[in-house]
């Protein structure tokens, strides 16, 4: 079979975090997450199965592609051409809209993208539950940037238990996430090796527990629009979330100095009477959560900072979607 698709997903930036697994393999999670599309962070992916190709491919242009990149994504191929019950290579080609593996989680993007090109690609037509379900298999935290706006993973205790969905659509709220980038080359630990790592740090047990308490706090700040609300929980949870990282074994410590300076300055403006709060991925970058309103004297505030190299300015992004425009 021959097919051609293309479609475009949107990073996620969470609010109650994804760190750790109970199963490696299948990507099931210690705990439910919930995050926002990033609609300025975006992946774009063509696959195209041809029967005239020996062997599957990958470009991701404007960056390198390792070899095990590549891997990760030929085995997400596997997944989706055993769903389809086609044995037919593909040429998959990629571009981010931003800098890959600086904790802008990337992968998210690339993963959600690469299931819904490859299965339209394949013939395929799965619902958005088994879409998510299918993006989690690539990467844990892909699941959620399949649904608009602001989503949930549900743990689950099973693979077809453990799915995303929504909870507000982008236009819900204009909430906004400034991404302070201080650091775009690769990171030293992905995150992929972080959740192996999470479980022997004597916090992990009572990370999980607290973000657990902070799910229901953080659906109903959405819901209700109580910024003060989310942004409490969500800094509380990033600081859980490297606290469990930097006691894991080995310890993984992703904050730079400035990241460090920029986390002082956001508490610093707050204390002003200027609303804003941070999280922190795998990475150095900090992502500053603040209202439609006060972006740009928050972004300027940012850029003024030593270290901070730029800032990308999100607002709540859709779902991904199919494209005519194709890379190739
Ligand atoms: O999906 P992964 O393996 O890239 O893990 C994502 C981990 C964090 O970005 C740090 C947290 C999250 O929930 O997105």
């Amino acid at each position: 079979m021959t097919g051609k698709a293309t479609a475009i997903s949107c990073a996620n930036i969470a609010f109650i975090k994804y760190w750790g697994r109970r199963d490696h393999a299948l990507r099931l999670p210690l705990n439910s997450s919930i995050s926002m599309n990033l609609d300025a962070a975006t992946t774009t992916t063509t696959v195209a199965f041809d029967p005239a190709l020996a062997a599957d491919s990958l470009t991701i242009l404007d960056a390198d592609t390792t070899e095990k990149a590549a891997r990760r994504v030929f085995e997400h191929l596997d997944r989706v051409r055993d769903l389809a019950e086609i044995t037919t290579r593909a040429r998959v080609v990629s571009r981010n809209s931003f800098p890959m593996g600086a904790g802008i989680a990337s992968s998210a993007s690339a993963f959600a993208a690469l299931t819904a090109a490859a299965c339209a690609a394949a013939g395929l037509s799965l619902d958005e539950r088994a879409l998510t379900i299918l993006a989690r298999l690539g990467s844990g935290s892909a699941c959620r940037s399949i649904p608009a706006g602001f989503v949930e993973w549900h743990a689950g205790e099973s693979s077809a238990t453990s799915f995303a969905e929504q909870i507000a659509p982008p236009e819900h709220w204009d909430l906004r996430d400034l991404i302070a980038i201080v650091q775009t080359q690769h990171k030293e630990v992905e995150s992929s090796k972080g959740h192996e790592r999470a479980d022997p740090s004597p916090f992990a047990a009572a990370r999980v527990a607290a973000a657990e308490r902070g799910l229901p706090v953080v659906r109903r700040a959405i819901l209700q629009r109580d910024f003060e609300a989310l942004g409490e929980e969500t800094e509380q949870e990033a600081i859980r979330m490297h606290a469990v990282a930097m006691t894991s074994q080995p310890s993984v410590l992703y904050w730079s100095p400035e990241t460090v300076r920029i986390m002082h300055a956001v508490r610093a403006w707050r204390a002003e009477g200027l609303p804003a709060y941070f999280t922190i991925d795998a990475g150095a970058n900090v992502h500053v959560l603040c209202l439609g309103a006060d972006t740009d004297e928050i972004a300027g505030r940012l850029r003024a900072l030593d270290g901070v190299q730029d800032v990308l300015a999100n607002r709540p992004g859709p779902a991904t979607r199919l494209i005519d425009a194709h890379l190739f």
